[in-house]
This record gives C-alpha cells, structure tokens and sequence, in this order.
C-alpha cells in the first residue's frame, strides 16, 4: 500500500526557516525518518512538496490514479485560506483518507492559523510536536489503512 506525503509551501526551507518555531531538521530529514519507519511497516511512500495551490490540487486528483491508498498532508499556509485543496481532498476522500499534520501548535499560534480549510474532512489532525508530527500522522495513517483492509479482507469472507 502507498502512502502519499504532501507539503506546502515554505516547508523546503525548514531547517532555515524560523527555527524557533519549526526547529531545525530538514524537510529531506523528516522525509528519510519517514521513509524508514514506512518500509520497515511494509508500506510505499512518496513525497511531495509544492508552493503553488495548483500543483498540490493535482497531487492530490492524481492519487486516485497512481496507485496511492492514503495522504499526509501539511498544506502549511494553504491549511488556512485554500478551498480549492479542500475540494481536492473532499473528491478522492471516499477512496483515499487523508490526515492534516502540522509541525507547530497552530492553536497557540495567530488567530488566522486557528481556522483549518481541511480539518473536517480529514481523518484527523496531528499539530504542535514537531518533526514527531509527521511521524504521528504516519503511525495514524498506517493504522488506518491496515483497518480498511481487514475490513476489506472480512467482507471479502462474508460474500
Ligand atoms: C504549519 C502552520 C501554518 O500556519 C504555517 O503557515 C506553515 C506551517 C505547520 O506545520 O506548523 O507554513 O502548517
């Protein structure tokens, strides 16, 4: 099964960008961690990172298409204003669940971050830990995925 990790804009300069907020690991270093931890639970995983809306929309149409089972997604800024990525996520969520992941705690943050465009259509969301976040959302991911499927296996049974 794969599993398809999406990040928004300004997330390639973490490491370099406000290192007080965001800490000092790389986008390649939690990317690799979370390469490791995928491979050794025996799934695929893929990474993308864009700063434009449009190309995220269609990261997110071409899961339905490229063999992706689920998404990891920090849309960084776009968690805020973007409808369009909503729309994205709310087409393919009957086949493909997503989880919002987000390295800050963006309730204790400024009030425009409180509003998520996504959170109520996720499966869930992970905030405020870091890189650990990310791992988080891979645990929650897995776990879910690894749910569809015995449900998938037990109606397969049933029939
Ligand atoms: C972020 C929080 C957003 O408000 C911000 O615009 C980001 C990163 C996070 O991971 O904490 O770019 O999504």
């Amino acid at each position: 099964m794969k599993i398809k990790v999406i990040h928004g804009p300004n997330l390639n300069l973490l490491g370099i960008r406000e290192v007080n907020i965001y800490g000092p690991a790389k986008l390649e270093d939690i990317n690799k961690n979370l390469e490791v931890v995928a491979k050794q639970n025996g799934f695929e995983i893929e990474f993308f990172q864009s700063n434009h809306e449009g190309d995220i929309v269609d990261a997110i149409q071409e899961s339905l298409t490229d063999g992706t089972n689920g998404i990891i997604i920090n849309p960084a800024a776009l968690t805020h204003t973007s409808i369009s990525i909503r729309d994205a996520l709310a087409a393919v969520r009957v086949r493909i669940p997503a989880v919002e992941v987000h390295m800050s705690n963006v309730a204790a943050r400024e009030e425009f971050r409180h509003k998520s465009m996504i959170s109520d259509i996720v499966a869930g969301t992970i905030t405020g830990f870091g890189p650990l976040s990310y791992h988080l959302g891979l645990i929650s991911m897995m776990e879910i995925l690894n749910q569809l499927k015995m449900a998938q296996q037990s109606q397969g049974q049933n029939q």
